[in-house]
């Protein structure tokens, strides 16, 4: 166990593959790829933030025939994204610093890239993306609710720092962002992990 707090990057760099094993396809996942898939144009463009390994995010969403974009924090899981999803594209980059055109994505997908940034960058992430969606383009976000900031945990043998919102308050930071919340959805989700705790997943789907 690596007992420093890591960042995104380097904490996404060590456990590359291992991602994918342990935490595979989460209901929450799934339900928030299906409900993208119901309300985008054939063709969409589709930004996937924080795609990990690819899959099963991009690969769903680039076999359904749509154009995904993969932005990633680490270049481990990028490199292991393009080897896997050759159908879609695949970007290293912080979606802090990352700029798009306005109004240029018909969905954005954010499942889990928020749980190591401040309150403050969550606020101005979900700013960028409600900029960037297509009038009547949908957000799909997945994370784990808690009313927690900072909070130095175990993850997958190393520790890092976990910031979070409580339930309400996420739903208010995606409407105060301008976007408008048509569904939530709460799961419990037990990860293929010895050790590894179980967690409450919350999917938000909002249009712009
Ligand atoms: C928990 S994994 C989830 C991967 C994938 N979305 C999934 O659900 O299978 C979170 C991913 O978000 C990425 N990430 C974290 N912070 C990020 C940032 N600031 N910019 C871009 N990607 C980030 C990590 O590198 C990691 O690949």
């Amino acid at each position: 166990m690596d007992h420093q707090p890591v960042t995104a990057a380097e904490l996404f760099d060590a456990v590359g593959q291992d991602y994918e094993e342990a935490f595979g396809r989460p209901p929450a996942v799934d339900e928030g790829v299906r409900l993208v898939l119901d309300r985008v144009p054939p063709h969409a463009k589709i930004l996937d933030i924080g795609s990990g390994t690819g899959r099963p995010v991009a690969e769903d969403l680039a076999a359904a025939g749509h154009d995904v974009l993969g932005v990633d924090v680490s270049a481990a899981m990028v490199e292991i994204a393009r080897g896997q999803v050759p159908r879609a594209r695949f970007v290293h980059a912080d979606i802090r610093e990352w700029e798009s055109q306005d109004a240029s994505w018909d969905a954005v997908c954010a499942f889990f890239p928020f749980l190591q940034m401040t309150r403050d960058e969550v606020v101005a992430v979900l700013a960028k993306i409600a900029r960037w969606l297509t009038p009547g383009g949908v957000l799909a976000l997945v994370t784990v609710p808690m009313d927690v900031e900072d909070l130095v945990v175990p993850f997958l043998g190393h520790t890092v720092r976990l910031t979070s919102f409580a339930t309400p308050d996420l739903i208010n930071r995606v409407e105060q962002a301008g976007l408008t919340v048509l569904d939530t959805r709460s799961t419990a989700f037990s990860p293929d992990r010895e050790g590894q705790p179980d967690e409450e997943h919350l999917l938000v789907l909002a249009q712009a």
